[in-house]
Formats: structure tokens, sequence, C-alpha cells
């Protein structure tokens, strides 16, 4: 059951007999569901509306304002995240990728000098970044901050370590994972990071339910109504395109706009769906969706999943898949019924045009993120490979 019901506890009716959402009833200071996993892993973290919200505010108390410093950061990258880094005038800097997604060390080292303040890593799709323990010694030599991006790995746990904490500062997405409109992480784990961290305005959870909590309950009862509609509840296209998860803050426009859009605290009821939540359940069916389409795609050997295997602990964020030819590979998707898939990331104008990030390029040109949300069914996609027709 979708967990929007659990709200009707939480409407009131006011004195003009108007129903309206009142925040009393929604705890917002109770640890939840995903607070309670992270205290096993993290000593200090704190809420924000969206990762890059989080990175900013991480990298502010760090930046020196008398220098003109710079963050390196992957080609591969959607374009916005260095939206914070712009904003405090730091230049981001981008280090080519190996085909593995690991750095291109010789490039990365060739771009770092004394006015670097942080090298930022990606746990890519869920999990750990390729070559992180040469990443890690390099940043050491070179007396910098280490980054640990981890917007897509929330549920992740490597070896015992939560990825996003193995940085000094790290970032992760709750929004990307969970059915919740917004939400994200700040963790800080060096002590002179935790020092000079000032929390913004933007930090933490918001005191009350606003009109795009409002919308986004709004949106998901309507997609609940279209689930259980006769004529669609049996339609593989609703079960799979992930629309329940869908944000109400836009992702058009552009990277500035996007990143304006998403300047925000985490919502009251992001953190009280977040509550409610069971990520061992919510990993181990990302995990069993993950495994289906390894065997659906095994067939085919013109389809290279960008990961071998699925390491104990890892909540894949989707099933990441390389092809020659990525629009014919959509649209037969989209013909047994996958919507909403596509190449990923947008990467930066500057990227794009510069022959030094062809590897980036290319890679966003071919991987295709197929979805493992835990709202789809595997039935449905055991049904998908069925029907899939390649070459
Ligand atoms: C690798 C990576 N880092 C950071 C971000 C920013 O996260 P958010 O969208 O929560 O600001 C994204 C968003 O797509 C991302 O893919």
């Amino acid at each position: 059951m979708y967990r929007w019901q659990g709200l009707r506890a939480g409407f009131q009716i006011d004195d003009s007999g108007t129903p309206s959402l009142l925040v009393t009833s929604l705890p917002t200071q109770q640890p939840t569901g995903i607070e309670r996993f992270i205290d096993r892993y993290a000593d200090e973290y704190h809420f924000y509306g969206s990762g890059k919200v989080a990175l900013r505010d991480g990298l502010a108390g760090l930046v020196d304002g008398a220098r003109s410093q710079n963050v390196l950061v992957p080609a591969y990258l959607p374009d916005g995240v260095v939206e914070p880094l712009r904003e405090l005038e730091v230049e981001p800097r981008y280090y080519a990728v190996e085909p593995t997604l690991a750095p291109d060390f010789v490039d990365l080292e060739r771009r770092l000098d004394e006015d670097t303040l942080a090298v930022m890593s990606v746990n890519y799709f869920g999990f750990p970044q390729p070559g992180l323990a040469e990443l890690e010694s390099i940043v050491a030599d070179a007396d910098c901050y280490h980054i640990d991006d981890n917007a897509h790995a929330p549920l992740s746990v490597d070896h015992g370590t939560l990825l996003g904490t193995r940085g000094d500062i790290g970032i992760t997405s709750l929004w990307k994972l969970l059915p919740i409109p917004n939400g994200a992480i700040l963790y800080c784990t060096d002590e002179s990071v935790s020092d000079r961290y000032e929390p913004s305005p933007l930090a933490g959870i918001r005191g009350r339910v606003d009109a795009s909590d409002c919308r986004y309950i709004l949106k998901s009862v309507i997609q609940e109504f279209l689930d259980t509609a006769p004529p669609v509840r049996h339609s593989v296209d609703a079960l799979l395109t992930g629309r329940r998860s869908g944000s109400t803050t836009p992702t058009v426009g552009s990277p500035a706009d996007r990143y304006e859009a998403w300047k925000t605290q985490m919502s009251t009821l992001s953190a009280y769906l977040a509550n409610d939540i069971d990520p061992t359940e919510i990993r181990q069916t990302r995990r069993d969706n993950f495994r289906i389409w390894r065997h659906i795609l095994d067939d085919y050997d013109t389809l290279d999943p960008v990961f071998d295997s699925l390491p104990d602990g890892i909540c894949p964020q989707a099933f990441p898949v390389r092809t020659d030819d990525a629009r014919a590979f959509i649209a037969e998707l989209e013909r047994v019924g996958v919507d909403g898939v596509h190449t990923w990331p947008r990467l930066a104008g500057t990227v794009l045009e510069n022959p030094a990030y062809e590897t980036a390029t290319r890679l966003s040109r071919e991987i295709v993120t197929l979805p493992v949300h835990q709202h789809v069914d595997s039935a449905a996609l055991e049904s998908v490979g069925d029907a899939l027709q390649w070459e």
C-alpha cells in the first residue's frame, strides 16, 4: 500500500471547514527509519532537500574566500552537480574517466594543483567508486579534502562501511531511491569539516507541510487510482516507469535554474515517509530486480552490463547497461512496456565539447539505466524478458 494513506491521520478541518494538513501530527523530531539505519554507520550527518544543497553547505565552511580554489570532479557527472561550486566561487575542474568508471589517474593528477580544495569520487548507480584506494592516496598526498558523492547509494554498505561516509564530506540523495518528494544527507566525517560546518537556512527538516508536499500527495493519490483502475492495473508500463517516485520539483531548465528550484530543506512529508521505510527490504527487492535484469540481458552479446557482480550490501540504484545503439534499445524497451528509460547522464556542455573527455561523452551516450525500483514487480520484469527482442 502506498504510504500517503498513512497521512490521513494528519488531515484536519480548520475554522472555515476546509481540510488542511497540519504538521502537529507529523513527527519531525523522532528518529526516522532512515535515521535508525544511518545511525548505525555515521556519527554526524544533516538533512537537506537535495544533494546539491547538502554539497554547498558542506563545502561552504572549507572554502578560503581569499584564494581562487578548484574542486576536481569526474567528467562523467550530471551537469547540475557543479552548480553549488559555482555559487561558492570555486572552479569545477573536470577530470577524465576510464570506461570502468574509475578516474583516469594520469589526467586527474595533471589537473591537481596547490589550489585544489577537494577531489570528488562518485559511487555510480549504487556501487562503490572503482579505483577508490588510489584516489584516496592521491588526495592524502595532495593534502586536500575528499568528497564522497553518494547521490545514488543511500542504502549501500560496502564491507561494513556506509557509502557516502568515506570522504571528509559525503552527500547522499534520499529522494532518488525512496518515494519521497525530496531529501538528502550531508555526512561530515572529518573533524575539521565538522568544526567549520555552519548550517545554512536550507539545512534540516521543514517545520510545516507546504504546497509542494500537498502536490506530491495529490500526485500519489492520482497515481494510486490509476494503478488500481482495471484497464491500467495490469499495464507493465505503469509498473515500470517508476512514476511513483517522481518528484514535483522541476528536472528541466538550465542547470542553474534546477539548482535554484531544489533549494529547500527536506520536507516534513519526506521525513514522515522516510520514517516508514525498511532499508533491508528495499535493498533486497532492488537486488532481486537487478538480478532479473542480469538474467534477461545474459542472452544478448551486444548489451554489456556495467557491473559484473552485485557484492553483498550493495543497493543498486539502477541496472546500467552499455549498448552501441541506445536509441533502438530504448525503443524496444518501450515496445515491451518499459517506459521512462534513458541514457545517463546529461553532461555539462564543457565536457561534451572537449575531446579530453571523450570516454565520458561516449559512456553518456551508451549507458542506459534500467529500473530496479522496489515498486517494480519481479513477475512483470520477467515478462519483459520474455517479450524482449534484440540482436
Ligand atoms: C552523481 C550525482 N551527484 C549529485 C547529484 C545531485 O543530487 P540531487 O539531485 O539530490 O541534488 C546527482 C543528481 O542527479 C548525481 O547523479
